[in-house]
């Protein structure tokens, strides 16, 4: 008799892997140029000083050590340091939570806010990570599209004037993953305002904030309003494989978030967490770094628009690429992204799909191209190849 295999959790229903993400799995061939990867540049990273500050927390034993769910206590004064000078406020200690990346922070948070069937509000397109996490905590979404100033706030006040009631809204304000805009202080002061007004919490998911090119991003969210949770992560600017993320958020939320960690994995780890603290300490030394990192994720930025732009003129529009990882861009003339997708593999070039990031359908002639991990000349060359697909 054959065994009968036990099911799995009901929420599972609905997350699967999509065909786009299983064509994407062809894009680590040596023959393609890949824009849809969305990895910061493993050349950037600043191992030299991440081996010193190894070496460093190496030489006593608490680095081996569990440390406190909450995040170890010198990194948490350094975020709190940090933060307190980007929201413009004294971030006390009890208001900074350490996570596994910001990614954890947004799992836990599902859990500690969200029961099932409250309504989230995400931005259209969507960074998929975040709708993974509230779909799997059975949340109903609702999607308000973006624009050139970030999230359409009216798009929130249309809802609540029609009954809705959401229980949290996420937002990434800077730098948008996949949409590249980054919200305006107008529509950061309106967000803040509704969710005072009606009570609902913000997640303001910032870990490109730092990647600014030109100007810097404005004031946080979180600047206008304490029903605002700031998210950060050392992901972009130092290394992912620290797997370092924070939390900025009112003391019963961290206290809340802080039970859920310790059945999710206890602690963070004390090695990874002190090489992070030593780095973010060293202020000269991190200001050149992050400097360094905009600086070439700039040059390639604007080699990616103008290649496109000179390429494709009218039959693609794309914004400006003022920070962050991403352009997206929008054919004008039909072209189904999803459909150019294999041919598109055929001549060398990868990207994603706008399809890949919708939350209701749609952005079928859309596209998200990564810029990070190539150099102009490349980025040129693949938005040649792009042209040779589209014909
Ligand atoms: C908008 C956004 N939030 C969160 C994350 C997760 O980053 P990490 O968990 O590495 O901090 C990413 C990663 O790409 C992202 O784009």
């Amino acid at each position: 008799m054959s065994p009968t295999i036990p099911p799995l959790a009901g929420k599972l229903e609905g997350l699967r892997s999509s065909a786009i993400r299983d064509l994407l799995k062809l894009t680590s061939r040596a023959d393609i140029v890949s824009l849809a990867g969305g990895l910061p540049d493993a050349e950037l990273m600043p191992r030299e000083r991440l081996a010193t500050a190894a070496d460093a927390a190496l030489s006593h034993n608490g680095c081996l050590q569990y440390t406190e769910s909450t995040g170890w206590t010198p990194l948490r004064e350094v975020l709190a340091h940090r933060e307190s000078a980007g929201l413009g406020r004294s971030v006390r200690l009890a208001e900074v939570f350490v996570t596994h990346g910001s990614q954890q922070a947004l799992s836990l948070l599902a859990e500690v806010l969200l029961d099932p069937g409250a309504l989230v509000v995400v931005e259209d397109p969507a960074y998929v990570g975040a709708l993974q996490v509230f779909r799997a905590a059975g949340a109903r979404i609702a999607a308000v599209p973006l624009d050139g100033e970030g999230m359409r706030t009216e798009a929130i006040t249309a809802l609540i004037a029609r009954g809705e009631r959401p229980a949290v809204v996420h937002t990434v304000s800077n730098f948008h993953n996949p949409g590249g805009v980054t919200m305006s202080p107008r529509r950061r002061m309106e967000l803040a305002r509704l969710a005072e007004q009606h009570g609902f919490w913000v997640i303001e998911d910032d870990p490109y904030g730092e990647l600014w090119f030109d100007s810097p991003a404005p004031a946080p969210v979180a600047s206008y309003s304490s029903n605002v949770i700031r998210l950060s992560s050392a992901s972009k600017i130092l290394s992912p494989s620290l797997r370092v993320g924070w939390m900025v958020a009112p003391e019963p939320v961290c206290r809340a978030v802080e039970l859920l960690k310790q059945g999710a994995d206890l602690c963070g780890s004390a090695l990874t967490q002190q090489i992070t603290a030593d780095l973010l300490a060293d202020t000269t030394w991190l200001a050149g770094h992050v400097d360094h990192v905009r600086a070439v994720y700039g040059e390639r930025a604007k080699a990616l628009v103008h290649a496109t732009r000179t390429r494709f003129a009218d039959r693609v529009r794309c914004g400006d690429a003022a920070g962050g990882m991403f352009v997206w861009a929008d054919f004008t003339d039909g072209t189904d992204t999803d459909r150019l997708l294999p041919r598109a593999l055929e001549s060398g070039v990868a990207y994603v799909p706008g399809s890949a990031f919708a939350v209701d359908g749609g952005y079928r002639n859309s596209m998200r191209m990564c810029f990070t991990t190539s150099d102009a000349a490349t980025l040129e060359l693949a938005i040649d190849r792009l042209a040779d697909a589209v014909g």
